[in-house]
């Protein structure tokens, strides 16, 4: 009778915690080389100084378009956007050029910005149907790299988190048939970028959901769900197993929360090479502990403080969908820093998996105790090739850089370039910062080590790097970049899921 009770109680509160995971944008794409559509508007790229228009339209057609882009300075340059009055003769609604610049020199991210400005602009009317040619572009392969990096911007624009809205504003509906020079290529090359966009999509989901509703359990259930189905090994720790098996770094942290803490393990073994690990903070709430956050928009903003763990799964969501040829390990070390009689004190003492022992000098500099364990756990039963980790970890770091950069720290040279490259291809970029000489800034008097120190971005990366030990190892502090408040930006309100598009690019730069 009691265990029945449990087990359907047990159930409910399963049911409770879960958030389910839905269909992130309901936008679509089709890549032809010969139109199949009626489209109401049509989109043309126009590289720069190629403004005649399209070959096949008739004489007075490109009379027409030429003129019209000529009267407004439209000359193909990047970022230019017109709008212009449809000639008699083209069977649509809406004409609107888009500048290119120099095509050949058009980097990735810059078509991607195209595409999100395109279709913001489209969202404000009544688009349903939209032809975008691209047959000003005429080598395949430039062809095919721009149109998709647009179509790639397009998608990650057009997410909406509203799941918490009773009425939500319409999502942007528009199918886009993209008239391209190679439908195969184009399509196969969208189908590699929109498995990147589902990743960065679940990153934004779990960074934006509430504290509450982002817990622990919830947040590793929400992983098991969106990556299972794909061929990853998903393994969920919870509060009495990380106890047990002695991660007492991080077990401390949620000491405080009816949430206990969780470690989430996403394997996906693409390759039988040693591992590639990524070790990303889940603080699903920093309260600050009793250390507390007393600054209304400080704390308000520690929702977010989950946006490391976020970007580890859906970069490992992404290499999945992308059936990428390579071994990573996801460790997502997820607990709640919050207050009770239960909380961790200012003054104990924890022992972390390694068995250091830390003296908590400060109880909201909890990230780097998490990943200690994280870390720990990941050289104990996975012996990876390299560790990055990557975290909200510092209010420093963003004193010291705000939102445009990361700051990474690592003694090799060849980890740091290469995930510097990997910044300017996304523009998810990355700034080093030195370890050395901060070695001794985390020496406690009582214990083997103290949980802060000064200057703090370095006290958090030279305590890390006690635990990465011998292993090659990155840390991305990624402080301020999880999140975007600027409602001028309307691409970016909420979380970004910064994060996920570097590491899988790094990580194919690193592991190939
Ligand atoms: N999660 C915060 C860091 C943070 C601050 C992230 C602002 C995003 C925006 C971290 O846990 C923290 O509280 N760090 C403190 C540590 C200090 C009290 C030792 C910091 O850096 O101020
Ligand atoms: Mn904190
Ligand atoms: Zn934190």
């Amino acid at each position: 009778m009691t265990t029945l009770y449990r087990f359907i109680t047990g159930l409910a509160l399963t049911l409770v915690a879960a958030v389910a995971a839905a269909d992130y944008v309901d936008t679509t794409h089709a890549f032809r080389e010969q139109p199949a559509s009626e489209p109401d508007t049509l989109v043309v790229l126009v590289p720069l100084n190629s403004t005649d228009g399209l070959p096949e339209w008739g004489e007075a057609t490109r009379e027409h378009f030429s003129r019209a882009l000529a009267a407004q300075d439209f000359d193909g340059s990047m970022t230019q956007q017109l709008e212009i009055l449809a000639p008699v003769g083209l069977p649509v609604d809406r004409l609107i050029a888009v500048g290119l610049g120099e095509a050949a020199e058009l980097a990735r991210a810059d078509a991607e910005i195209m595409g999100a400005s395109l279709a913001n602009y489209l969202n404000l009317g009544k688009a349903g149907s939209v032809q975008v040619q691209s047959a000003l572009i005429p080598d395949p392969r430039l062809n095919t790299a721009i149109v998709s990096a647009i179509a790639h911007g397009v998608d990650l624009v057009n997410y909406r988190f509203d799941r918490f809205k009773t009425e939500a504003e319409p999502r942007p509906t528009q199918s886009y048939e993209w008239l391209v020079a190679d439908q195969e290529q184009a399509g196969r090359a969208w189908d590699q970028l929109n498995a990147l966009a589902q990743g960065v999509f679940t990153a934004r989901e779990l960074t934006n959901l509430s504290a509450s509703d982002g817990n622990p359990a919830a947040f590793a259930e929400y992983v098991r769900q969106r990556l299972q189905p794909l061929g990853v090994k998903v393994t969920i720790l919870g509060p009495q197993q990380v106890l047990k098996a002695g991660m007492g770094a991080l077990y401390g942290v949620s000491k405080g929360s009816q949430h206990g803490a969780h470690l989430l393990i996403a394997h996906w073994r693409g390759s039988d090479d040693p591992p590639v690990a990524l070790v990303g903070k889940g603080i699903t709430f920093d309260s600050g502990g009793y250390n507390l956050k007393t600054d209304a928009a400080s704390i308000l903003a520690m929702t977010g403080d989950k946006a490391g763990a976020a970007a580890v799964a859906g970069t490992l969501e992404a290499l999945a969908r992308q059936k990428a040829a390579f071994n990573v390990v996801g460790i997502m070390p997820l607990a709640q820093n919050a207050i009770s009689g239960t909380a961790q004190l200012p003054g104990d003492v924890v022992t972390a998996g390694n068995g250091m022992t830390i003296e908590i000098v400060n109880t909201d500099a909890e990230g780097r105790l998490v990943l200690a364990d994280g870390i720990w756990y990941a050289r104990e039963h996975f012996q990876p090739q390299v560790i990055a980790d990557i975290a909200t970890l510092t209010g420093s770091k963003v004193r010291a850089l705000g939102r445009d950069y990361a700051a990474v720290f690592s003694e090799e040279e060849e980890l740091i370039e290469t995930l510097k490259t990997a910044g300017e291809l996304t523009r998810e970029r990355v700034w080093q910062l030195p370890l050395g000489p901060y070695e001794k800034i985390i020496d406690s008097t009582i214990a083997d080590m103290k949980n802060s120190g000064q200057p703090g971005a370095q006290a958090g990366a030279v305590f890390l790097q006690r635990f990465a030990g011998d292993t090659p190892w990155i840390h991305i502090d990624m402080a301020g970049n999880g999140r975007y408040e600027d409602t001028s930006q309307p691409p970016l309100i909420g979380a970004t899921g910064y994060g996920v598009r570097l590491l899988t690019e790094w990580v194919k730069l690193y592991a190939e």
